[in-house]
């Protein structure tokens, strides 16, 4: 939970850590995924109280040494951090803008997480609630779990793009094929095995996507942001699996001749 607060007019935030629950329904979650193998998906352990606060401290020193913009801490308690505002929240940024506005800040957005992964960086769960837009810059926001206690950092990376995805994707069920090709556009440059794995994922989520779509509002925007990631992931995918196919058959990548 976090609160706004003022220090000497300025607005931060107080975050407090409350302790660990869930535990159920992060073990079912976490069967289904294993028995899936959606490995992007499984939920890294959902820690209390101090134990907490100190993983989304060291999360958030990682990050800012890897040059993201992440808060800076500016004061801790036992179960608790202050940290700088970053701006507005990035949901209702999302949720006032028109069709061109959402375009940009999510075009924005899609810019700072592949930066991010470029730079070795993951984030865990980059939702439009767990961003911040100060009008220039994406702030992130959000690290008590960390993902790499659970998966590796390829898949950690595919787990941003899933979650990303499916974040947005409410703001997109007029114009997936917008958001498709924004996506698709940062898949040229994400590194290989992500790609694939965001793929692998979303083409094992294809059957449920088909009954998710019956299921109501939320259940439509996990379905879209399914489908939209697939497709995405696509192009990515099967130059991939060409590539490997041609080195395959006589260890010499002839399509590269094309290029020079
Ligand atoms: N540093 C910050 N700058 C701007 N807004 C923040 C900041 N920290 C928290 N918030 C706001 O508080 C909300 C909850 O904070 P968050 O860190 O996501 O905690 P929770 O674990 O409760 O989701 C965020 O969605 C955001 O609106
Ligand atoms: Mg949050």
């Amino acid at each position: 939970m976090a609160e706004p607060i003022l220090i000497e007019g300025q607005r931060a935030w107080l975050k407090h850590y409350g302790e660990g629950s869930r535990a159920l329904a992060l073990g079912l979650l976490n069967f289904v995924a294993r028995r899936f193998q959606l490995d992007a998906l499984r939920p890294p352990p959902h820690r209390g109280g101090a134990q907490a606060r100190e993983i989304e401290a060291r999360r958030l020193d990682e990050l800012k040494a890897q040059g993201i913009h992440v808060p800076d801490v500016i004061g801790q308690g036992r179960a608790a951090l202050v940290l700088e505002h970053t701006g507005a929240s990035f949901n209702t940024c999302l949720r006032q803008a028109d069709a061109a506005g959402c375009d940009r800040l999510v075009a924005a957005a899609i810019d700072a997480i592949a930066q991010a992964h470029r730079r070795g960086a993951y984030f865990g769960q980059p939702l439009p609630r767990n961003m911040t837009w100060d009008g220039q810059r994406v702030g992130f926001i959000d690290f008590e779990e960390d993902p790499l206690e659970v998966m590796d950092l390829g898949q950690a990376q595919a787990r941003d793009w899933l979650m990303f995805g499916y974040g947005v994707a409410k703001y997109y069920e007029e114009r997936p094929q917008v958001l498709e090709a924004l996506l698709a556009e940062a898949m040229e440059g994400a590194e290989r095995p992500v790609v694939a794995h965001a793929h692998e994922v979303t083409g094992r989520l294809q059957r449920l996507a088909r009954l998710l779509l019956r299921a109501g509002k939320s259940g439509r925007a996990l379905a879209h942001a399914i489908v939209v990631l697939h497709a995405a992931t696509t192009f990515g995918f099967v130059a991939l699996l060409v590539l490997s196919v041609d080195w395959l058959a006589d260890g010499e990548l002839d399509l590269l001749d094309l290029f020079t």
